[in-house]
């Protein structure tokens, strides 16, 4: 599935749209350049999800959580070297609980992120242009 992004609100509202669609204990991988929108995506989705709080980047504490409808595991691998470090954080606990992962700069922890994850590509391609690519899970 690919979505055309005209707009930060439109990015969000991608990520509502495939929020609805995952499944707890699902993981969402994103992957873009820095300002890509990726933390825009999640904001939709955690809002879709039930969850009250505004979803601001997670980049001081790895990951935030977002009770919901559907709990929101926010992570940002962004000053991770590798994924040795997860282990610290207790990322395989995380993905056995009832909640949807979604972990920006997935490209730093791939060999972590599971083959049946959802993965989310957001490329820039003009100053507020994105091209919002999902492959993977269920979807196709
Ligand atoms: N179509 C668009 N979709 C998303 N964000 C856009 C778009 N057009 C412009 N922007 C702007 O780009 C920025 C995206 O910021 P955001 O924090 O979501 O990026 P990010 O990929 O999470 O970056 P980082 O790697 O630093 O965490 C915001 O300032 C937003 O206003
Ligand atoms: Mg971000």
């Amino acid at each position: 599935m690919t979505i055309y992004s005209h707009s930060e609100a439109d990015t969000a509202g991608a990520g509502a749209l495939l929020a609805r669609r995952l499944k707890p204990g699902q993981v969402c991988a994103l992957y873009g350049e820095l300002g890509a929108g990726k933390t825009a995506f999640v904001r939709g989705a955690a809002a879709a999800l039930g969850c009250g709080a505004r979803v601001s980047s997670p980049t001081f504490t790895i990951v935030n959580e977002y009770p919901g409808d559907v709990s929101v595991f926010h992570f940002d691998m962004y000053r991770l070297a590798s994924s040795d470090e997860l282990f610290d954080i207790g990322w395989e606990d995380y993905l056995r609980r009832d909640g949807i992962s979604f972990v920006e700069w997935s490209e730093n922890v791939e060999d972590a992120i599971p083959p049946e994850a959802v993965r989310v590509r957001i490329e820039k391609t003009g100053e507020t242009e994105r091209r919002i690519t999902v492959t993977g899970g269920d979807g196709e």
